[in-house]
């Protein structure tokens, strides 16, 4: 049992079925790129863990870059509103894997093809470590999935709880 500010978790997910599904991610992604030099961009903070582990996997030539969703500044109206701020540089034409921690309710991920889609890519893919299918309220094909997860609020590998328990190698969940 771990303790962050006010909240206990219990451990969940091991190291090693991190590194399984990790495995297994990069294979298909060596096998889906081999003629491509594909753009992977993290999504920070929580996927600086899966694409540096993902990256040391796959075997292909490609890119690594990171970007951070933002709220917009001075748009009271829209609150919700994100902007995607840090990339810097040009995707047009190419094969680009947007890589995340979690994928939830599917809110990020629906932004970030929204935007993605103005940057005339050749291929968007999306691909995460942990998904909650029972909290997803979208369309939008998730192309990699490493880990499918119940609908419980987890930590580690990347994942906060307020700022806390990103540099825990294993996962958590929040104990009853
Ligand atoms: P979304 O609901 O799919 O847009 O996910 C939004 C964000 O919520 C993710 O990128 C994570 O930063 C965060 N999040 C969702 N589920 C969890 C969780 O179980 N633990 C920690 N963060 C989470
Ligand atoms: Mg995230």
């Amino acid at each position: 049992m771990i303790h962050l500010h006010d909240k206990s978790f219990e451990p969940f997910i091991s190291s090693e079925e991190i590194d399984f599904a990790i495995t297994n991610m990069a294979k298909q992604m060596d096998d889906d790129f081999f003629d491509e030099v594909p753009v992977f961009i993290g999504v920070l903070n929580g996927s600086f863990m899966v694409l540096s582990d993902l990256m040391k996997k796959y075997r292909g030539m490609c890119e690594v870059n990171f970007v951070r969703m933002a709220s917009y500044e001075g748009t009271q109206s829209t609150g919700d509103v994100k902007q995607l701020i840090g990339l810097d540089q040009d995707l047009e034409g190419r094969t680009v894997v947007i890589v995340e921690d979690i994928v939830d309710t599917g809110n990020t991920v629906e932004e970030l093809k929204a935007i993605f889609k103005e940057k005339k890519v050749k291929h968007l893919k999306i691909a995460t470590l942990f998904f909650k299918p029972e909290a997803y309220k979208k369309e939008i094909k998730i192309d990699y999935v490493g880990i499918r997860i119940p609908n419980k609020f987890i930590v580690g590998y990347g994942l906060d709880y307020d700022g806390l328990g990103r540099n825990l190698p294993d996962v958590y969940q929040l104990a009853q």
